[in-house]
């Protein structure tokens, strides 16, 4: 083991700490976190913890989920600065003016979003869960903010109205259907998977959409070798740790998230031996926010 990761995990057992990451971060910290997850696992795993202290690897909003679950716990960011511009689109100004326009309808809020936006919510969703939550709901009309792309995704999908937001995650949406038409082209004996936050013309491309542990869930159980992947590229830690004998091609585009890759080891262990940066809410925002995500957190899974 690096002598940087046995750093880590001997204060991490000091402080008490669970280290979470996303499957978006650098392979160096993946490698040495407690738990990678996508949005809704990392959420999960926070909810449930016991640990005193959790650090967060990934963007600020992923903390500030955390930090509303557990306003217990002492909530660390590696990288304070690691943000996400989704989540910057959504203010609390703009979903009051959008509850205004449809007031009948409850506001389903990406959890790509901060903290002040989800205490303006009715419920959160993640790209897991997010038909299932809309579905859950008696109403037959719903406001679907800030992601476009998961809106128009699920709005495909279900038979209520939906009221869509203009934003989007630059990274999925700059993913042209051109390159992902020429990687299938290329490779016609893989399967092809993308986000649910690309574009609809992209998503229209490929077999089967699902969110970053759907993803790797698939792939795990899947008999074929090859996989077209349409996501963030650091995802493919995961994918080649669980699946060293499958291939997997990514469309020619960036599709890399300079936020996500802020965070170091370096960095994980500099937030132990510091206890900083913390990541808190308000408390009356926290409240609200946290109603919201425990609604999403009650809707049963598969
Ligand atoms: P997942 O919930 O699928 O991990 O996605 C998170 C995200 O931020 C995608 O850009």
């Amino acid at each position: 083991m690096s002598d940087i990761k046995s750093a880590i995990q001997r204060l991490a057992r000091e402080r008490d700490a669970l280290v979470l990451a996303h499957n978006y971060q650098p392979d160096a910290v993946q490698e040495i976190a407690d738990v990678v997850g996508d949005s809704l696992a990392l959420a999960v795993h926070a909810a449930s913890t016991d640990k005193k202290v959790i650090v967060l690897c990934g963007v600020y909003f992923m903390a500030e989920t955390a930090a509303i679950l557990s306003p217990q716990k002492t909530v660390l960011l590696p990288r304070r600065e690691a943000g996400c511009p989704l989540a910057d689109t959504a203010t609390p100004e703009r979903i009051r003016e959008m509850r205004a326009r449809y007031p009948q309808a409850p506001v389903v809020l990406y959890v790509n979003s901060s903290a002040a936006a989800k205490a303006e919510s009715d419920i959160c969703c993640t790209s897991a869960n997010a038909l299932r939550v809309v579905q859950s709901l008696p109403e037959q009309e719903v406001i679907l903010a800030p992601d476009r792309n998961l809106g128009a995704y699920i709005a495909a999908r279900t038979d209520k109205t939906c009221h869509l937001w203009d934003g989007c995650c630059p990274i999925h949406d700059s993913v042209a259907a051109e390159a992902v038409r020429k990687a299938l082209e290329q490779h016609p004996d893989a399967v092809s998977l993308a986000h649910p936050e690309c574009r609809t013309d992209v998503l229209r491309q490929v077999q089967h959409i699902f969110s970053t542990s759907g993803m790797l869930d698939f792939v795990a159980k899947s008999s074929a070798r090859k996989f077209v992947v349409v996501t963030e590229r650091g995802i493919l830690c995961q994918l080649r740790r669980a699946n060293p004998e499958k291939e997997f091609i990514f469309p020619e585009s960036p599709l890399l998230c300079r936020n996500m890759k802020l965070t170091s080891p370096e960095d994980v262990l500099r937030a132990l031996e510091t206890m900083e940066p913390v990541v808190t809410v308000p408390e009356k925002v926290r409240r609200q926010a946290q109603g919201a995500l425990e609604r999403m957190l009650a809707v049963p899974r598969d």
